[in-house]
């Protein structure tokens, strides 16, 4: 039973509602965000942006859900083709509903799609050294780590090293 779907514009307030009682928590695994990031508005034209790049084959951004309600986000980001047949994927679920089990599934669901009607070769995620829940799901959906790479991404306001983990089609 699949946890995702593609987002669509209308579930901007959902997902602004759910950063803004998220934010502190957040805030250690993300860049550094703005007040603006957390408006309806902000949320609205990030979710037309993306569903923009859904349109040209670029990415594809779900919502996570438990039932009928938007309880996280995942994007399938940067799809490559050519040589490449590659994605990255980036996740979060609210605080209130973490721990059940709920981003483990929806990987699984981005992992299906990516290897299935998107017919893509590898996907990649990075993780915080110290981001164990999310190298949890990462595992336990059959990614494997493959390196640290320095100073990665620059998160909560610095850049940071993050292990790398991948997971081929042919696994
Ligand atoms: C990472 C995140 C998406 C996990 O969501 P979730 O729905 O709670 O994940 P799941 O319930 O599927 O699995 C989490 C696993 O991590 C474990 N875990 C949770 N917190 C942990 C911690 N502090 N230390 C060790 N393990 C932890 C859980 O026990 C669970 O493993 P288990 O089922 O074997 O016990 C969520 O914590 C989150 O949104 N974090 C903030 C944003 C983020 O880090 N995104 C990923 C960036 S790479």
């Amino acid at each position: 039973m699949p946890v995702t779907r593609v987002a669509t514009v209308d579930d901007a307030p959902a997902v602004t509602a759910l950063l803004q009682a998220n934010r502190e928590a957040l805030a250690p695994w993300e860049p550094t965000r703005e007040d603006a990031w957390f408006t309806l508005e902000n949320q609205r034209t990030v979710l037309e942006t993306s569903l923009a790049a859904y349109a040209q084959g670029a990415m594809v951004p779900l919502v996570i859900l438990d039932g009928d309600e938007v309880i996280g986000r995942l994007n399938l980001n940067g799809i490559t083709r050519g040589a490449l047949q590659s994605a990255a994927i980036g996740y979060w679920v609210s605080s209130a509903h973490q721990g059940r089990g709920f981003a483990t599934r929806a990987v699984a669901d981005a992992v299906a799609l990516a290897f299935g009607d998107l017919g893509l070769h590898r996907l990649q995620a990075e993780t915080l050294l110290h981001n164990t829940a999310s190298q949890q799901v990462l595992l336990r959906n059959g990614f494997r780590p493959f390196g640290v790479a320095p100073s990665y991404l620059k998160i909560a306001g610095s850049w940071q090293d993050h292990v790398l983990f991948h997971l081929l089609a042919t696994e």
